[in-house]
């Protein structure tokens, strides 16, 4: 029986992603997982079957490979819609590997956009990044903030890929898309069964603190105190993956309600911003633990304070954050104890 509303989720496997495949299955989608398994694990799909007691059927396709792609999307012409999270995601590798991040991330969603078109798929759902917005004039930013020039290929692939999807738009009728303009997604899924898998040494805050306090790592550097904040700490706006995840569902519902033909930017933040201090002493508090850290050195390219205006999401998706920064902070480190690493 072919379902009727079947949604291609690249990417559906990572850390966004499984989140998202979840939220889509509560909501009575069929997602189909498009994922190499490059930067998740396959076991991921069998914790969202323990989770939502539906399998998802998944492909493991790259999605830069254009002739296995159309392959996988041909099976699904009545899809009402791509989510499309497969890219590379950290900034310091960017600089190491500006080829590798210009190839998977522009290549992949050029591929993506004629898998789209050649099957008549109308709605994408892209993940795009708050770092479009650089160092911003004001720490609170609204869609119409300016685009500043970025300051790592990272940052550069979701600029062009944001512009590449908007001259889509303009060129083709049946096409709209919604630009998500991610915030910093913390938490997990409250059972603990997904959650986020950083290979290596982490990058981003939050893994970093929930393996010092496992003792993976022996201490967390707050990347400089001298900033104009309050307590000197940067200043981010962090989301729960699982608000995050249902923005998705919101997101491809506004697209098919609306018959979207264009490409709509929407900022997917908290509204509200938390320094680094911060979050350590209520990591520390609402896990009853101690966090091993110390103040050091800048780290270079932060922005000092960035956060979401969200307006915009609640009034066209009407989406707004659910869970607060403490649920985060405790799935985070539920999930942390959950793993092996
Ligand atoms: N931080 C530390 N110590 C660490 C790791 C991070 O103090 O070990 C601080 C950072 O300096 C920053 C905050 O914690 O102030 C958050 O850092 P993350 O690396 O978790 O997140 P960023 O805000 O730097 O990065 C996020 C996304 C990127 C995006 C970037 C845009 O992860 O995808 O925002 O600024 F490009």
């Amino acid at each position: 029986m072919m379902h009727s509303k079947t949604v291609l989720v690249t990417g559906g496997a990572g850390y966004i992603g499984s989140h998202t495949v979840v939220e889509l299955i509560n909501a009575g989608y069929n997602p189909i997982i498009l994922d190499d398994f490059r930067n998740s694990k396959s076991w991921i799909i069998d914790r969202i079957a323990q989770i939502t007691k539906v399998t998802p059927t998944c492909h493991q396709v790259d999605c830069q490979d254009e002739g296995a792609v159309m392959e996988v999307v041909k099976n699904y012409p009545n899809a009402i819609g791509l989510i499309h999270f497969a890219a590379d995601k950290a900034v310091g590798e960017s600089i190491q590997k500006p080829v590798q991040y210009y190839q998977n991330n522009i290549g992949s969603l050029c591929v993506i956009l004629k898998a789209m078109k050649s099957f008549g798929i109308k709605h994408l759902v892209f993940s795009s990044s708050c770092t479009v917005y650089g160092e911003a004039d004001t720490a609170v930013v609204t869609e119409e903030s300016p685009v500043k020039a970025a300051t790592s290929p990272y940052g550069d692939t979701k600029i062009t890929c944001e512009k590449i999807i908007r001259y889509n738009s303009n060129a083709h009728d049946n096409f709209g898309a919604t630009l998500l303009r991610y915030f910093n997604p913390i938490g997990a899924h409250p059972s603990g069964l997904i959650g986020e898998l950083p290979q290596g040494v982490p990058n981003n805050l939050m893994p970093y603190i929930t393996q010092t306090a496992k003792g993976i790592r022996e201490k967390l550097t707050v990347f400089g105190s001298d900033y104009n904040t309050p307590d000197g700490t940067n200043i981010r706006d962090y989301i729960h993956v699982m608000d995050l995840a249902k923005a998705h569902v919101k997101a491809l519902q506004f697209l098919n309600n609306t018959a979207c033909k264009e490409s709509v930017t929407i900022n997917l933040g908290t509204g509200k911003g938390t320094s680094v201090l911060e979050i350590i002493n209520a990591f520390e508090n609402v896990n009853q633990l101690k966090l091993n850290y110390e103040i050091g050195p800048r780290r270079v390219g932060d922005v000092e304070q960035i956060y979401a205006n969200s307006e915009r999401a609640k009034k066209l998706l009407g989406w707004t954050c659910e869970y607060s920064l403490n649920e985060a902070l405790k799935h985070s480190w539920e999930w942390e104890k959950g793993i092996d690493n």
